[in-house]
């Protein structure tokens, strides 16, 4: 079932965070409802109650012109059927004002991210908030970026700037956004640090102290980069030197000061990398497809049931479904 993401913060803030994951094809796509439902090697084992969440299914503007956005869109179509006891949130992830307006007139999408955060405050204020007065008259969530990462954002290489806290305030009050993607460290892709920096918990305080009770925060950026899974590429051909991403141990103390939403889309590529790698190193005879592609749909699978154990959203899912609007039992919209 599509859910809004502003469904899924009032469930988990404060507590846990969500999974934002960024898909590209059919793989990634049934690992990843398989992982959030607590299946493993195929779509008919049973739901593991324990581990199943709720999750955010994101698309960058890349993965939609990647082949086209209408193939992307029909196989979350497919999958909503195929598991139906999936609670997800469809998100634009890094959109620009004009991806964010063919998001919202599809009809499709629960949530879309602007990200004018290279632009002047003043600026990101004014375009985020077109956005999010047309996005709001249709039902759907605005999330924006405040700050920047560093690293590589879609086609935008950036250096980096930590969200200022009195910023923040101001932005939120002035655009009605719905959530907000903060600048505290991290940064895309497979190479986050050179040697052992972590989060700035000092700035994500200051910023859940001024900004309105409960509003959720988002982490970009946010993938571990696991160095076994990163051995696993150099040890069969790779050549990832020096990678390195966020301490998983970091996320729930972060989730616990509002940090509702933690974007993950390199962990994903990095399994995907190390499977078929290692796959045709061990068959150099094979040429077919689907052999690897059912061991990584296994491995992503596992994979963000891991992740999903480190988020704290878990063994979230029947607590998510119980907490959506009208869903409550006492017969109202509200979400008791
Ligand atoms: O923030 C960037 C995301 O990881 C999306 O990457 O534009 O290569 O799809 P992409
Ligand atoms: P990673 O590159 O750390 O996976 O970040 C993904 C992201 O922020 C997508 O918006
Ligand atoms: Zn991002």
């Amino acid at each position: 079932m599509i859910v809004t993401t502003k469904d899924l913060f009032q469930h988990a803030y404060g507590k846990y965070a969500i999974g934002a994951y960024n898909i590209n094809n059919l793989e990634q796509t049934v690992g990843l409802f398989r992982g959030n439902l607590g299946k493993k090697g195929s779509n008919d084992d049973p739901i593991d109650g324990n581990v199943s969440a709720p999750f955010i299914l994101q698309l960058s503007r890349g993965a939609r012109g990647y082949s086209d956005k209408r193939m992307l869109e029909s196989l979350i179509r497919a999958a909503d059927e195929v598991f139906p006891d999936a609670i997800f949130a469809v998100h634009l992830d890094h959109g620009t004002e004009e991806a964010c307006y063919d998001c919202i007139e599809s009809g499709f999408y629960s949530s879309v991210m602007i990200d004018a955060s290279h632009y002047e405050f003043e600026k990101n204020v004014e375009i985020t908030k077109r956005v999010v007065d047309r996005a709001h008259t249709e039902g759907i969530v605005v999330e924006a970026e405040l700050g920047q990462l560093g690293g590589v954002e879609e086609d935008i290489v950036g250096s980096v700037k930590l969200t200022d806290p009195d910023q923040a305030a101001e932005f939120i009050e002035k655009t009605g956004v719905d959530s907000l993607a903060i600048a505290i460290g991290t940064s895309h892709g497979a190479f986050k640090f050179s040697g052992t920096q972590g989060l700035h918990y000092d700035v994500l305080e200051k910023i859940q102290k001024v900004v309105p009770a409960k509003f959720p925060l988002v982490m970009h950026g946010s993938s571990s980069v696991p160095k076994d899974w990163v051995d696993r590429i150099n040890n069969a051909g790779g050549k990832l030197k020096d990678a390195s991403g966020v301490d998983e141990k970091q996320y729930l103390p972060a989730a616990k000061m509002g940090v509702t939403k933690i974007n993950i889309d390199t962990d994903g590529r990095l399994v995907w990398c190390a499977i078929h790698r290692e796959h045709f190193r061990d068959q150099p005879e094979d040429f077919d497809l689907r052999p690897p592609g059912k061991t990584f749909m296994q491995a992503y699978a596992e994979y963000i049931i891991h992740k999903n154990t480190m988020l704290g959203s878990a063994g979230q899912l029947e607590g998510a479904r119980k907490s959506l609007p009208g869903k409550s039992g006492c017969g109202c919209a509200c979400s008791r």
